[in-house]
This record gives structure tokens, sequence and C-alpha cells, in this order.
């Protein structure tokens, strides 16, 4: 193989590139990016490598959810804070119903770049380019909106700067103390079914707390129990952007993709001697990799030697993406072909993008029992494989938005259009990612009962 440099990719094809009309302002704009401060470290991006490896190995699970595409005109604090609520709300009902140690990572602080199924978009007798994201154009059905802008890389490099500021607050500064288990069930979801279970389960953690406190571990003597790890990802589809923020590390000498801490490849751009397999093979970031119906084990594990020819566990997270009624069909193949080569992977179930469909009324969703029924084949799959159903990764919002139908409160067809709020694929709302937290940690129960090593009673009753 060719040696590799942060820009080796710019030689090979690449396909979802943005038509920018000055080659001469996507320079500057690099150039200038180049100098800024990284946004994460490279010690941090090891420290999740080595909770993943837990993760790849059998023990604990990864939990990775966001929106489907940040925005500009929705970067305010409260939509930061209601996001980061539910996650630990998700969390903590993974970690203590489930049983498990939990891997916390956000599609978040640099998640703005979108692959298109189709360049240009029609409506009417209109047609113009695709909307890509906000970091490439903006989503306005306008010609002037839709031309790609390299200064708006900017502006995303200063938002996720200022979201990942607040959320290391967040994650580190008292917010996210399992003292505080039940402020987070707030707003709409505490009236709702699953608040209300949530609620429950949170009356058990402050039962335990108050039992440890009487022992003498507290949240002030216990740091565990007053912050989090929690991480940052995106697709790394814009590699001019992740060029400029690759770093070396000065204690390894290895290079850091500093964007985020983890970054994935995308179902459309995994093509084994394309542009963006070359770019992720040469970072030391954690990897995820987008696996849908065209892929084939032979591809999966070319593709694996190319991104992980060490076998190292934590390096790459396969999410999984089929469709509710195709996940049996092509998961075990998968599982597998890697089983059989020894590999070290987790299997992650993203039961979203496989599951997306036109409402009879234009609007574009996803059926809850469709993202239910995923989730459980992927589950049921791994049983029968013997192998660890390792992490979901799914599109959410703490907003009481109405763009996935289904759940327990029910949303129609009809209700979509009442609070469809996303600037691309319809999310889950907070109380639909409770329910789905729910139903994991029910599983990740019976996977630990059938490997021996059950959840104790008193969290299991959760
Ligand atoms: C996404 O995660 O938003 C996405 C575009 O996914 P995929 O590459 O799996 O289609
Ligand atoms: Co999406």
């Amino acid at each position: 193989m060719a040696a590799w440099t942060p820009e080796s990719w710019r030689s090979k094809p690449i396909v979802q590139v943005p038509d920018y009309p000055s080659a001469k302002v996507l320079e500057d704009v690099e150039t200038k990016l180049a100098t800024f401060p990284p946004l994460v470290f490279a010690g941090e991006a090891r420290e999740l490598r080595k909770s993943l490896a837990q993760v790849a190995l059998g023990e604990g699970f990864l939990l990775q959810g966001g929106d489907c595409a940040e925005s500009f005109l929705e970067h305010r604090a409260d939509n930061i804070r209601d996001f980061f609520r539910v996650f630990l709300q998700m969390a903590v009902v993974l970690t203590y119903a489930g049983g498990s140690p939990v891997v916390k990572v956000g599609r978040i602080a640099g998640q703005f770049a979108k692959p298109r199924s189709s360049p240009m978009e029609k409506k009417g007798d209109v047609e113009l380019p695709s909307y890509r994201g906000d970091i490439i154009n903006g989503s306005e059905f306008t010609p002037e909106a839709r031309i790609p802008d390299p200064n708006r890389q900017i502006e995303a490099y200063r938002q996720s700067a200022a979201t990942l500021n607040l959320i290391r607050a967040f994650a580190t500064g008292g917010y996210a103390d399992l003292e505080r288990v039940h402020q987070w069930n707030m707003g709409f979801v505490k009236d709702s079914p699953q608040g209300h279970r949530y609620q429950q389960l949170a009356d058990q953690i402050t039962q335990t707390m108050g039992f440890m406190r009487a022992c003498g571990i507290t949240s002030e003597n216990t740091p565990q129990l007053r912050t989090t790890s929690f991480y940052t990802s995106h697709e790394a589809l814009l590699l001019g952007f992740e060029q400029a923020l690759t770093r070396r590390d000065s204690t390894s000498g290895d290079y850091y993709a500093t964007s985020g801490h983890m970054i994935w490849i995308g179902d459309r751009t995994r093509q084994p001697d394309h542009a963006h397999v070359e770019y992720a093979r040469g970072i030391k970031n954690p990897l995820g990799l987008k696996c849908g119906p065209s892929l084939e084990p032979d591809g999966l594990l070319k593709l694996l030697d190319a991104l992980d020819p060490k076998n190292e566990p934590g390096r790459m997270t396969l999410i999984c993406r089929f469709g509710f009624d195709k996940a049996d069909k092509h998961l075990p193949k998968l599982i597998r072909a890697v089983k059989k080569a020894g590999r070290h992977v987790v299997w992650s179930c993203d039961p979203m993008h496989g599951n997306t469909i036109s409402a009879v009324n234009g609007y574009k969703t996803r059926p809850f029992d469709r993202i239910l029924k995923e989730v459980e084949t992927f589950f049921d799959v791994h049983r029968a494989e013997g192998t660890h159903a390792g992490g979901i990764h799914v599109e959410m919002t703490g907003q009481n938005v109405t763009e996935c139908t289904g759940g327990a409160t029910a949303i129609s067809e009809t209700d979509l259009m009442d609070r469809y709020h996303t600037h691309c694929d319809p999310r889950l709302n907070a109380d639909q990612s409770l329910e789905l937290a729910f139903l994991v940690a029910e599983r990740m129960k019976l996977e630990r009962e059938a490997r021996g090593t059950p959840v104790p009673a008193a969290a299991a009753s959760a």
C-alpha cells in the first residue's frame, strides 16, 4: 500500500463532493482552518478507543446518537441541553436496567456534512443542487442558498467549539451528577408513560445512592458519580475540512482527526479504493463504518484489512443499517465472516437509515415499530450467532418533534406536519428515544442471562 499522508486522499477517486465555485476561496479557508486549535485531543480519542475495546470484547454497550444534521439556525443552549438530558436518561436506563457500562458518543459538535442520494432536488418545475448540510450550503430552496460556500466551514468549526464547550461543562460541571437523576426527567417527557417509567427507575437509583452515601461513597468524594465521559462523533465526509483539522500528536507521533473523537465512513462513501477510506486509514481515532445491504462479507473484510490492519479492539465499530425486513438476511453473513477472520469489532445497530419512507402527505418519516423491529432482529441475530450486540446508533433530539410515526404517544402520519423540524432525516423525539432505551435494556438483560451473568434483581425489575 502506498504511503499515507493527511492529503493522500486527494489522488483517489471521490464521490459526494460539493461543487465549490472558487477553488481559491476554498483553499484559503482550508489554510485558515489548519491554523485553528484542535477541537478534541488525541488522548481523549485514545480513551474512547479503550472503552470501545471493552465493548468489542463483550463488555459494555455503545450509545451513539444525535441530530441527523446539526444546523446553524438551531444552535441554542436549550437544544444542546435537552439533547444531553435525554441522552443521559437513555444512558442511565441502559446502565442500570441493562446492567452494563455505557460508552456515550454524540452525533454532535461536528455532524454537519450530508451525503445525498441525488445531486439535484426537484420541486415542481424547479431543479436546484441538493442541500448538503450547513457546512456546505443552505437548506432554503433558492439558487443562492444552494451554492456551496467554503466560509460555512469556519462557522461549523466555531459552532462545534461552542457546542463542545457547553457539553464538557455539562459532563463534568455537575449537570451529569447521578444525584440529579430525577432532574433529567423534565418538560413534556415527565408526564408521558416513558417519563413515569423513568421516574421509577430514578427512584431506585436514588435509593441506591442513599445506601452508598451511608457507606461513605458520595458524589463529592467519587468523581465517577459526579461526572461522565461523553465523546463526539460525525461522518467524515468533507475531507478538506477533516484534513485541515488532522494533527500529529506530539506524544505518540501518530495522526489524529481533531474534529471529533470518533468519525465514521458513510454507506455511500465506503468504496475501498476511494478517498474516504484512504483518509480514514491513516488516522488513529476510533472509526465507524456504515454497513448497508450492498456490503458483502468479502467487501467488509477488505475494508477491515485497510482500516484496521492490526486488528485492534476498539478501532472499528460496524454500524449496521439494513432495514427492518433485511437485517435477518444480511447481518448473519457479515457476523460469520468477521468471526471467522478472528476480528475484534463493535457491532452496532443503526435502525434509522434503512427504515426511511415517504408518508402519504409527502413527509419523509420512519415508523417507530420498524425501528424497534430492526433493533430486535439485531439482538436476535447476535444471540443466535453467540456474538455481542454492542451498541445502537440513532438520530434523535431532546425536543418534542413529530418526525417519526408511532411510539407510545402514537404519532400519526397527519401529526407529522405539527412539529417537523429536522434539516435532514426524521429523528426520534425524547419520548421515543426513552422508549427505545427501555427496549434495548430488556434485550441487554436477556443477553446477560444467556451468558450466565444476570443483572442484579433490583435493577432487573426496573
Ligand atoms: C447518516 O448517518 O446520517 C447517514 C447518511 O447514514 P448512511 O451513510 O448510513 O446512509
Ligand atoms: Co441521517
